[in-house]
């Protein structure tokens, strides 16, 4: 695990937006697991501006986000699909079929998972994935406890995920579920990078940096991968 530590959050999304943008051009057909949530934003503004004048950036590029929650009409203003379309995806000129989040209305999620499961494995499985860290350590939506080899599955979210989420949700409706990519989803993907940061993430990303592998804190599980990179604002 390398670490590279900025004085700034709009460092870590510099450096963030050039690895990304950097593994595009050495691979322009990537394949891409993208999160969601504050930390990333800077990053995906960056990477919008630099694509502005670069052609066919994301021409050839697949992307798989890593989740979104059960139950959330994907055109609701908090939906992680409302997200990538806002953040990224009007903005470059990926192709919308070649962009996949799961599902959360699907009739039978447990079906949906499956099917996302195949679809990032006939892609050829995630080249480079990007991370966030939540409080708990969690990543995607795998919350403490999570067994490392998990995949793709439906879960439930802890109360601190839901706290941590809520000022999305005015109507006070936050979702109690969410599809995630399993670890072991992620684990396979060739190469991670985590971005670690934003207030109060201080005791996650110290427990990070400690080493200790445990499934009670799920960004642990990276140590057991080759090639992963932290980017800290720390
Ligand atoms: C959410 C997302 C995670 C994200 C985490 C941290 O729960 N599902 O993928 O990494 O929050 O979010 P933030 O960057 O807003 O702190």
């Amino acid at each position: 695990m390398r670490w590279e530590t900025f004085e700034s959050a709009d460092a870590l999304a510099q450096r963030a937006a050039t690895l990304l943008l950097t593994a595009i051009r050495a691979d322009p057909r990537l394949v891409l697991g993208l999160p969601t949530g504050r930390t990333p934003i800077g990053m995906y503004a960056r990477v919008v501006g630099e694509c502005s004048r670069e052609y066919h950036c994301f021409r050839d590029v697949t992307t798989f986000n890593l989740d979104e929650y059960a139950g959330v009409p994907r055109d609701h203003p908090a939906s992680y699909w409302t997200y990538m379309r806002t953040h990224l995806f009007d903005h470059v000129d990926v192709d919308p079929g070649n962009t996949h989040i799961p599902d959360g209305t699907a009739p039978n999620l447990d079906a949906e998972c499956a099917r996302y499961e195949r679809e990032i494995a006939a892609a050829g499985g995630l080249g480079l994935t990007f991370l966030g860290l939540g409080h708990n350590g969690h990543i995607g939506f795998n919350e403490p406890g999570t067994p490392f080899d998990a995949r793709t599955r439906v879960v439930e979210l802890t109360p601190s995920t839901r706290r941590a989420n809520a000022e999305f949700f005015p109507d006070g409706n936050v979702p109690s579920k969410a599809i995630t990519m399993g670890i072991g989803t992620i684990l396979e993907s060739r190469a991670i990078v985590l971005l670690a940061a934003g207030a109060g993430k201080e005791d996650a990303i110290a427990r990070l940096r400690a080493g200790t592998i445990d499934e009670s804190f799920p960004a642990s599980a990276l140590w057991k991968h080759d090639d992963v990179m932290v980017l800290c604002a720390c």
